[in-house]
């Protein structure tokens, strides 16, 4: 059995972690709303039309901070349309996604939506077919205590309390030649600062997320990032990333490897937000938001035309990938990334969370009514619990492979946290070959390691999902052979192909 050498030292710290790197993110698109956590219809529904079994795995995901509505869908938001009482909203021509979008469900909707799920909004402003004043006026609308015209628009329409929202993305993947009003880099930067500005006037505690790069493979990453940070730099606080992998090769190694590149995509947005801040002579530090990452490369929708829905009806299924255990352990590694880099990204938003590309599935009502864990969601709600703490610096000596996505891959990737008395280890088993791997741990300056436990997610078949009539196909369970503790060293199997949670108390 191949061996792995891990060497943890309490003194070597990377970051606390800041909680919202477990977030997520709900965009009006497909079901994710309408027949996701939205159905008044359905049998769980509360007084609200917010499905309750919907809720009760959303709780389980942990996730402190939720991004709303978009997605491409902001960039034709009017936001106007979704406030009031609701027999007046209009429905519009969604574009983004070929939808009828009946503005039912609005700001208003998704803050008490947030409250019941445990959760702070992050929202996103339209700087597509828009622009600051639209902006200014959401910040007014929902942060805002009273006395003025949107704020007083917020107050009849029910909501005496401001929202305070302390979040803001300044649009969308500006730079994607399939957004609406799609900018050059000076263009966006530009806009975002006018309109950034405004929304701080407006509330001065806001934070900003100003849109990098819709991807790292985009021909103008990087130029992007450094000439909308000139613009822009003094009125925002973070970059956002955004990130999907895939398996449409159907190459098992060069996938489970594709994590590691968005640690390279991390860097390079950090050291991009570094030289502008040089460049400037600026004492102030941005830093990340990798507010979309996920796997995505399965949409139904796009591969049978016709069979999932016509264009410009409400809700039909779209993005509804079915999440395999392999998807599950590039989902594991990829937040292995995000905690080995949580000294610069500080917001992380899994894209999405219902139905659409999302760790929870739900059947309407009148095709059944049920709600399931995707295999993905294993990892994400295993991270979110324990990953909370202090993120510490692990030193990993792993033999290595090449596949076509990474030369010299690591056959095991690892991130470590210290929470209160428990450190957790969170590994992914990649040897190409399927094998387990021996983990041997060094644990220095933690006295008295007293137990461990080792949680396992792992299926003989890397294909297998889950399913409304198989909800468990894939799920955690205890290791097979305990770790073994001696000393300030373990011993731990990790089994071929899988994803190890290993918790000591301290
Ligand atoms: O999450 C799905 C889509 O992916 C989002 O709307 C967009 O921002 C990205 O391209």
């Amino acid at each position: 059995m191949q061996s792995v050498t891990l060497t943890l030292d309490s003194d070597f710290t990377l970051s606390d972690v800041d909680p919202r790197l477990f977030g997520g993110f709900i965009e009006h698109l497909g079901r994710h709303i309408y027949t996701g956590i939205y159905e008044p219809g359905h049998p769980t529904a509360d007084a609200e039309g917010f499905r309750q079994d919907v809720l009760e795995l959303t709780h389980q995901l942990r996730m402190p901070i939720m991004r709303y509505p978009g997605g491409n869908f902001v960039s034709g938001y009017r936001w106007e349309d979704g406030v009031g009482p609701k027999e007046s909203r209009p429905a519009r021509l969604e574009l983004a996604w070929g939808a009828l979008e009946p503005n039912i469900f609005g700001t208003n909707e998704f803050m008490n939506w947030c409250k019941k799920a445990g959760t702070a909004p992050m929202l996103a402003v339209n700087l597509g077919t828009r622009g600051r004043e639209a902006a200014q006026a959401l910040v007014e609308y929902c942060n805002h205590p009273g006395g003025t015209f949107w704020s007083d628009q917020r107050k009849s329409h029910g909501w005496s309390a401001p929202h305070d929202v302390k979040v803001w993305c300044l649009g969308n993947e500006m730079d994607g030649p399939w957004q609406m009003g799609q900018k050059t880099a000076w263009e966006y930067g530009r806009i975002a600062n006018e309109a950034a500005k405004l929304m701080k006037w407006t509330d001065p505690s806001i934070e900003t997320v100003l849109c990098g790069s819709s991807g790292r493979s985009m021909p103008t990453f990087g130029r992007w990032e450094w000439e909308s940070l000139h613009e822009a730099y003094d009125n925002t606080d973070y970059l956002s990333l955004h990130t999907y992998y895939g398996n449409a090769a159907n190459d098992t190694p060069s996938y489970l490897a594709q994590p590691d590149n968005m640690t390279d995509f991390i860097r390079e947005s950090a050291a991009v937000c570094d030289a502008v801040g040089a460049a400037k002579k600026s004492k102030k530090k941005i830093n990340l938001s990798f507010d979309e990452w996920n796997v995505w490369y399965q949409t139904p929708d796009q591969v049978e035309p016709g069979k999932t829905g016509e264009k410009w009806s409400v809700a039909r299924p779209q993005l509804e990938q079915i999440y395999n255990m392999e998807d599950a352990l590039v989902v594991g590694g990829m937040l292995i990334s995000l905690l080995n880099n949580a000294d610069r990204v500080k917001i992380g938003c899994l894209a999405q969370v219902v139905n659409v590309i999302g760790p929870i599935m739900t059947e309407p009502a009148d095709k059944g009514g049920r709600a399931w864990k995707q295999t993905i969601f294993h990892p994400f709600a295993a991270a979110a619990q324990w990953g909370q703490g202090t993120a510490l610096r692990s030193h990993v000596k792993s033999p290595t492979y090449t596949s076509k996505s990474r030369d010299n891959a690591d056959i095991v990737t690892v991130a470590s946290v210290v929470q209160g008395d428990t450190l957790t280890v969170f590994a992914v088993n990649r040897e190409p070959s399927g094998q387990p791997v021996e983990l041997k741990g060094v644990l220095r300056g933690f006295a008295g390691v007293k137990s461990a436990e080792h949680s396992v997610l792992k299926h003989s078949d890397l294909k297998i999902a889950n399913t409304a009539d198989a909800p468990n196909a894939v799920a955690p369970q205890a290791a097979e052979t305990i770790p073994v503790l001696a000393g300030e060293t373990f011993t731990a199997v990790l089994p071929g192909y899988s994803w190890n949670v290993i918790r000591f108390s301290l």
